[in-house]
C-alpha cells in the first residue's frame, strides 16, 4: 500500500497547487516503495535530493505569494515549511547511518506532516489568495 494517499480534503481549491501536492505525494510514495528492497545509498541520496529540491521550489513559490499579499499567517506557515525541510535533512542523514531507521522515520514523520500541512496551512492560504 502507498504510504500517503491523496484525499479530497487536502484540496486547497487551486488546481495547480493541488497538482504540485499530488506530485510530492507520488514522489514520497515511490521512494517509500523503493526502500522496501535493498537499495543503493547513492540512488536514495539522488531521489531525496530531487524531492528536497521540488519541495523547496514549491515552498518558495507559496512564500513569495504570501509576501506579496502581506499574508497574516506568513511567519507560522514559513516555519512549518522549514520544519519539513529539516525533517528531510534528518531523513537523509539517518539513511546513510542506518537505512532501516531512515525508512521508519519516513513513515512516522512525513505522512502525517503532509496531510496536516495541506489541510490546514495551505487550505487557509489558498482560501484567501486563490
Ligand atoms: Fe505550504
Ligand atoms: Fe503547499
Amino acid at each position: 500500500m502507498a504510504l500517503l494517499e491523496w484525499k479530497q480534503e487536502y484540496s486547497v481549491g487551486n488546481a495547480s497547487i493541488d497538482h504540485e501536492h499530488q506530485h510530492m505525494i507520488q514522489q514520497i510514495n515511490s521512494l517509500y516503495e523503493q526502500l522496501a528492497e535493498p537499495v543503493d545509498a547513492d540512488d536514495v541520496e539522488a531521489v531525496l535530493g530531487e524531492i528536497h529540491a521540488d519541495i523547496s521550489a514549491h515552498f518558495a513559490l507559496e512564500e513569495r505569494l504570501m509576501r506579496k499579499a502581506d499574508y497574516v499567517e506568513y511567519e507560522l506557515h514559513k516555519e512549518d515549511h522549514e520544519d519539513l525541510l529539516d525533517q528531510i535533512h534528518d531523513l537523509m542523514d539517518s539513511f546513510f547511518e542506518d537505512p532501516e531507521a531512515g525508512q521508519k522515520l519516513l513513515k512516522a514523520q512525513l505522512s502525517d506532516w503532509f496531510g496536516r500541512h495541506f489541510a490546514s496551512f495551505d487550505a487557509r492560504l489558498h482560501q484567501q489568495l486563490g
